[in-house]
């Protein structure tokens, strides 16, 4: 999606804004711009495609005297990703530039009314439609003009404005796409979508709500809201996140960092929740009562994606262990069913960001039929977690490779504590039992730590088989066909492999039909409650003739009278395999997209944070 990047303050502008427009590429982008006020004048550069390119436009300005602008890096949606539907975009004097993040959905009416009023545009995009409106409302008063210009959009937004008859200001509002603000008392005032372009200078944010409106200045800022014209009293949050950690630190890709940070990421996700004493489950910012818990009847788990994922998984966890039945679904096809959701029902969101459009109506609906709403969420004050009555978070640190890695297994870790903490509140599960099961999470990420650096060499030697396959599938039973979806999921988006995922008694009711000596297969094959049924569906495949590689357990002599390709796992907590089979699927993945030359971090057409439904 969209990236925003502001900044006024007593720092070069152009280094600033650009560092920061690289801090959020992670989130996908086709072209992009950078706007300063330099003498009096708006100074404006865009260019299509990478960053690499508005750069090297932008060669000579590096050093330029200016202390105010704004950046924006754009992903597609009304309009090309030319040069000329680049942001910032101007108003008919040029005096005035905005950029924005979203959709403006009745950009056609305005932009009709506009041109009727003498209004000419320069490009195709939804935006300029901003630039013109706020240029027709301005009377002296940008804050009024934006206001009102901003009463006339429907759709969704975070936009940043400057004028050249403001000259020390930005101004900057928000409606369903996220946008914080970073103050330092020497830097100045910052402005961006995402946490990690302020990460060099300030942890301290402010988190803007809808329908809210920033006057932003290198020593002041003050929130209005939109819908009353009030000042906001917002309180200033520090985050404890630094900027190395949204740094490469000598890996390839960030996607390599974020699969060899996930150890440390379990561990923060679990540190403190478990009380080593007694096995009892501390997670305060849930918000719930004993009464609110002992009320649920069923929990909905809504999400998208690799999140949707990790849902999946917690099912099979939450039923067995907590006895509460649970439905899972993607939040896009939650929001448009009919849903029988009243108080007696919790509704768990799972999101990375916290951001998903799809995902954030999902609790509000539920919200608005009764229902009280957790969010399992990474980002702090992202507006999930501020609409939520009670988050958990999953500390894994800033996730910067598109392809969600460490997130995705601490979603995992924290939704074991969930389940743990209601098989607690609920009296499923004794007291011993939550103890051992904490002390295995623990040591599964010791685990994890001790084998991925072979792991990854033995995958990276295997691949050499596999990487210019057109196909493939993942297979898995139980606890890992959820596993086996994520597998697929993660290598069709970074390396555009076409891939399957199926719970493997599935297969003979259509996709074994695929299956020929040309057709590779990954099977998850622990030495589980469902091992002999998914040897038995191996061998089905084996028949076949497809060609398998077997991911199963440290000395399971049986694998080897299969096939050649198997990677193994040492034995852990069954209930945990999906977190430890994860990590061989997320490096085929990896090692196949880097054998083929692909962009790892930024896959084409995928954008980190989905904040457009
Ligand atoms: C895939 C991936 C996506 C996200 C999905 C939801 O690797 O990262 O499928 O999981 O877009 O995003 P969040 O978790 O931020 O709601």
């Amino acid at each position: 999606m969209c990236g925003i990047v502001g900044y006024v303050g007593k720092r070069r502008l152009v280094p600033v804004v650009l560092e920061g427009l690289k801090r959020l590429e992670y989130r996908g982008y086709d072209s992009a711009g950078i706007v300063y006020l330099q003498d009096g004048k708006l100074v404006k550069f865009r260019s299509e495609g990478k960053l690499q390119n508005l750069e090297h436009i932008m060669a000579d300005a590096m050093g330029a005297p200016a202390h105010i602008g704004l950046g924006h890096t754009r992903w597609a949606t009304h309009g090309a990703p030319t040069t000329a539907n680049a942001h910032p975009h101007s108003d008919c004097t040029g005096d005035l530039v905005v950029v924005h993040n979203g959709i403006i959905e009745n950009y056609h009416s305005l932009r009709k009314e506009l041109i009727e009023k003498g209004h000419s545009f320069a490009s195709e995009t939804d935006t300029e439609v901003l630039a013109h409106l706020i240029e027709e409302y301005l009377d002296g008063d940008l804050r009024a003009a934006v206001t009102q210009a901003l009463s006339r959009i429907e759709g969704s937004y975070a936009i940043g404005v400057l004028w050249t008859g403001m000259p020390d200001t930005l101004i900057a509002a928000r409606n369903h796409s996220p946008l914080v603000i970073g103050v330092h008392e020497e830097d100045g005032g910052f402005l961006a979508s995402d946490i990690p372009p302020l990460l060099p200078y300030t942890e301290q944010i402010v988190f803007l709500d809808d329908q809210e409106l920033v006057v932003l200045q290198a020593n002041n800022h003050t929130v209005y809201s939109l819908v009353t014209g009030e000042v906001v009293e917002k309180k200033i949050e520090t985050i404890s996140w630094n900027a190395g950690m949204a740094e490469k630190g000598g890996y390839k890709h960030f996607m390599l960092k974020e699969i060899y940070e996930q150890p440390q990421a379990i561990i923060n996700t679990v540190s403190g929740r478990i009380n080593p004493e007694n096995g009892s489950v501390d997670l305060p910012e849930m918000n719930l009562s004993d009464a609110d818990i002992a009320g649920i009847e069923r929990i909905f788990l809504i999400a998208c994606g690799t999140s949707w994922h990790a849902a999946l998984v917690a099912k099979y966890w939450i039923e067995r262990w907590a006895g509460i039945p649970v439905e899972v679904d993607i939040a896009s096809e939650f929001r448009y069913r009919t849903l029988l959701i009243d108080e007696r029902v919790l509704t768990v969101s799972i999101s990375q960001s916290g951001e998903t459009a799809d995902t954030l109506a999902g609790i509000r609906l539920a919200k608005q039929l009764g229902s009280k709403i957790v969010t399992i969420c990474n980002v702090v004050g992202s507006t999930m977690t501020r609409e939520a009555d009670g988050t958990i978070y999953t500390h894994a640190g800033p996730e910067i490779g598109v392809a969600s890695t460490k997130a995705f297994t601490s979603q995992l870790a924290a939704l074991f504590l969930f389940t743990l903490f209601l098989a607690e509140k609920r009296g499923s599960m004794e007291a011993a039992k939550r103890l051992e099961f904490g002390k295995e999470l623990i040591r599964l990420a010791a685990v994890i730590e001790k084998i991925l650096p072979a792991l990854q060499d033995e995958i990276k030697e295997l691949i050499e088989s596999y990487y210019d396959s057109r196909d493939f599938l993942f297979v898995g039973r139980g606890l890992n066909f959820p596993i086996a979806m994520e597998g697929a999921l993660k290598l069709k988006e970074i390396s555009y492999i076409h891939a399957e995922g199926y719970a493997s008694g599935e297969l003979k009711h259509g996709p074994i039909a695929l299956i020929d000596k040309d057709m590779p297969i990954l099977a998850l094959a622990p030495q589980d409650a469902v091992y002999q049924k998914s040897i038995s569906n191996i061998e089905e495949i084996k028949a076949r003739q497809g060609r398998l590689i077997l991911i199963g357990t440290e000395g399971d002599q049986h694998l080897k009278s299969i096939t050649d390709d198997i990677i193994y796992l040492p034995k852990v907590l069954e209930e945990l395999n999906p977190i430890l089979y994860t990590i061989p699927a997320q490096l085929l993945s990896y090692e196949i997209a880097s054998r083929r030359g692909c962009d790892v971090d930024q896959p084409r057409n995928l954008a980190k944070s989905v904040t457009v439904e």
